[in-house]
């Protein structure tokens, strides 16, 4: 039966088709959202995509003191990030610069939220959080866990 063969033919590269079709349409709709993700808009809190952060441009903002509380990073967390003035504070120096700029614009966005922090990073623009990352990022490592600290 050589019309029920041209059928099944058919049928196959009308699916090929569709399933090409609907691929595409997906891929578009993915990079649609990127760039709301790249920004950190909209909530987001990827750090992909933040500009490139300076060290020495961070190691100015750690210092200074900040307008929403008059305190600046050091003040709490200490000098290079490693002396938090409450144990319960966490240490920065060393830390994976994605996971401290992640923090930030977790605090800055409300995903994370503390009476402390959430001030500080209210105001941090994406190039001030990546600075800020880059410097303690590249401070020397003496991060612990919280281990015995809520006793
Ligand atoms: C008033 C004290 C205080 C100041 C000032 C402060 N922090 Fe914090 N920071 C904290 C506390 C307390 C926490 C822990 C909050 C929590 O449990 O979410 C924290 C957490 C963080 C975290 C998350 C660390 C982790 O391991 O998850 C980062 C990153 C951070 N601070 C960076 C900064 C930067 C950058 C500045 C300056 C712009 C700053 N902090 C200023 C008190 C402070």
């Amino acid at each position: 039966m050589p019309n029920a063969k041209h059928a099944q033919r058919l049928a196959i590269v009308l699916f090929a088709a569709l399933t090409l079709v609907a691929c595409s349409k997906e891929s578009t709709e993915a990079s649609a959202e990127n760039p709301g993700h790249a920004s950190g808009e909209h909530g987001s809190s990827s750090s992909a995509g933040l500009p490139k952060g300076h060290i020495a441009k961070g190691e100015e903002l750690a210092k200074a003191k900040g307008k929403a509380t008059g305190q600046s990073c050091i003040d709490c967390h200490g000098a290079d990030g490693n002396a938090p003035i409450d144990d319960t504070y966490p240490k920065l120096g060393g830390q994976y610069g994605d996971y401290l700029a992640h923090a930030l614009q977790a605090y800055r966005g409300g995903d994370r939220q503390h009476a402390l922090m959430s001030p500080q990073a209210a105001n941090l623009s994406d190039q001030d959080i990546s600075d800020l990352a880059a410097y303690f990022g590249s401070r020397p490592s003496q991060l612990r866990d919280l281990h015995g600290v809520h006793e």
